[in-house]
This record gives structure tokens, C-alpha cells and sequence, in this order.
């Protein structure tokens, strides 16, 4: 089993490394990529093939993981079109945000298409991917695809392809919405009289632990909140204020925010483009 990346950034190389970590060996994968300092690196590091010719890194490819910017992505998949045709029909795998799987088959007729959607912690090896697979994707082919992404964290698969965009606003998004919120809690910790060094640390150390234990638990979120919270307590005093300020409605309205640009930015790439 072979694999090719086509673009050899910070996605790929995390894919490697979670790969290489799983037992794949370096001479299964082969790496293209326009610049040859980026080459080397992933040669030092990995010992993996590498390339400046896409052609040639899909050439005997079973797996092609297309991990170029999502305004490279036409132009890659216009590159390897009469190599991966000449190949054994091998399985394409997008990470790239906002391309539509139907978009990827319009350009690479015939070739099964996985769709995948990480996020930024994949690059620490615990990522959030949603998946999506055109209906000529073996179950084979889905399990190894869910292999592949499973290397930098954890996987789930959507079987309607619009979900995509939510997947987008949710966990591809995501991260920001929990930097923010680390952001605040710094801030109002700071605005009660800590010194800000103190409330970073509180506020980080507390996502953290917080992430780990929903991450953990077999009980939903909002029981968890409930066991953390005491009646007549201080966070009850907290939750109450959240709650009378409405922060539920304004998550609500930010996410379908972002979907609606997920969306958008889909379609930028849509029939006709
Ligand atoms: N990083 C993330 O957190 C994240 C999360 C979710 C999804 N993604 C998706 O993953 C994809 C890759 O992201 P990334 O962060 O790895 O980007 P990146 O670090 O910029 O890597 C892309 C690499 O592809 C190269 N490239 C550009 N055009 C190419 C072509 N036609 N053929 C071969 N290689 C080409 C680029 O070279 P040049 O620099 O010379 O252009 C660059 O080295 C994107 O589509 C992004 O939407 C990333």
C-alpha cells in the first residue's frame, strides 16, 4: 500500500508523523511539493520520498492525499489527472477546507473521493476529522481512510455532505471559539484584581483539565456542568449571569454564522468555477 501527499505543509507532516508512529513504513510514502527547502525538511525528518513532480509521487499511489490550500486545489488535481488515471483508480483523500467532494470528482472523473474536515489540533496529534465519502468509496476504503485521519486524533463520518459546513463551523472553527473563551475567562480574572500571568495560568490549566474530563466521562456535558455546580454556589452565581445575558443564543447565531460561510466559500469553488 502506497501513499502520495500532494502538498508537503504543516497537514501533511502531522499526517506522516502520526503514520510513521502507527507502524507505516517511510518508502510507502511519497511526498510532492513545489519547495525544495520544505522537501528536505521532510526527508531529514521522515525519510520519506519526496518530489517537486506531482506526477511522478502518485504514480504506483493506492491512497492520494491531497493536502494543498484550498486555491491550489484545482490546479493540483488538473496535475495529477492523467497519472492517478493511469494508477489503480487509487482512493483521494481532500483535507482541504471547503471543496466540495462532487467539486473534486468534476475535476478527477472516476476517482472515489474521501472529504475530510480537521481541525487545528490535529497539527498536536488531537485533532477532530469528519469525514465524507462519495458513494464509489469502498468500506475498505473507508476504514483506511479513517485510518489515515485517525493518525492525528479522532475520526466520524457524515453520510450527507452538507453537514460538511456544520462540521466546518463546529469543529474546524472550533478551536477559536475555545481560545476565545480562555481569552475572556484571563480577562474577567484579571478585572477581579489577579495578576495576569496568574489568570492566563488559571484559565489555560482549566480548559485543559475541563477538555480532559468531558473527553473522559460517559456522562454529556450538561451533566457535568450540573456536578460542578452547587446550589446557591459560586458558579451557580456565574451560570445565572450567562444565562440572563443569553450566551446560548449568541453561539447559537455563531455558528450558524459560520456555517452559512462554509457554505459560501463551497461555492466559490461550485459548477461553473
Ligand atoms: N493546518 C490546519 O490546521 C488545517 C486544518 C484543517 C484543514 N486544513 C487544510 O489542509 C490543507 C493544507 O493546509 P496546511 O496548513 O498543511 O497548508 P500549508 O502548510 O500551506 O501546506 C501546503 C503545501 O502545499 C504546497 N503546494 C501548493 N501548491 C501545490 C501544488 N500545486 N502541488 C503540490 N504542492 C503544492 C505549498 O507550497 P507553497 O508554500 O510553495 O505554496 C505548501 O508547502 C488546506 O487545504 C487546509 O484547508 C488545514
Amino acid at each position: 500500500m502506497n501513499i502520495a501527499f500532494i502538498g508537503g505543509g504543516n497537514m501533511a507532516r502531522s499526517l506522516i508523523g502520526g503514520l510513521l508512529a502507527r507502524g507505516w513504513h517511510a518508502e510507502q510514502i511519497a511526498v510532492a511539493d513545489p519547495l525544495p527547502a520544505q522537501l528536505d525538511a521532510l526527508r531529514v525528518q521522515f525519510a520519506v520520498r519526496v518530489t517537486d513532480d506531482n506526477a511522478v509521487a502518485t504514480r504506483d499511489a493506492d491512497i492520494v492525499v491531497l493536502a494543498v490550500k484550498p486555491q491550489e486545489m484545482r490546479r493540483a488535481a488538473d496535475g495529477i489527472r492523467a497519472s492517478i488515471a493511469a494508477a489503480q483508480r487509487p482512493l483521494l483523500i481532500s483535507v482541504a477546507a471547503g471543496i466540495r467532494a462532487s467539486d473534486i470528482q468534476r475535476w478527477l472523473p472516476g476517482i472515489p473521493v474521501v472529504r475530510a474536515m480537521p481541525n487545528r489540533p490535529a497539527l498536536q496529534g488531537c485533532g477532530m476529522t469528519g469525514l465524507y465519502a462519495t458513494e464509489d468509496v469502498s468500506i475498505e476504503r473507508r476504514t483506511l481512510a479513517e485510518q489515515i485521519l485517525g493518525a492525528v486524533g479522532a475520526t466520524l463520518w457524515l453520510e450527507n455532505e452538507q453537514h460538511m459546513d456544520i462540521v466546518t463551523a463546529v469543529s474546524a472553527s472550533g478551536p477559536a471559539y475555545f481560545f476565545l473563551l480562555i481569552e475572556m475567562l484571563e480577562h474577567a480574572g484579571i478585572a477581579q484584581g489577579l495578576p495576569a500571568a496568574v489568570s492566563r495560568k488559571l484559565a489555560i490549566e482549566t480548559a485543559y483539565g475541563s477538555g480532559a474530563m468531558a473527553h473522559a466521562a460517559s456522562e454529556p456535558p450538561a451533566v457535568l456542568r450540573e456536578q460542578v455546580t452547587s446550589k446557591g454556589g459560586t458558579t451557580a452565581a456565574a451560570l445565572r449571569v450567562l444565562e440572563e445575558r443569553r450566551v446560548r443564543e449568541a453561539f447559537d447565531a455563531a455558528v450558524a454564522a459560520a456555517t452559512r460561510r462554509a457554505a459560501e466559500l463551497a461555492d466559490e469553488f461550485g459548477p461553473g468555477k
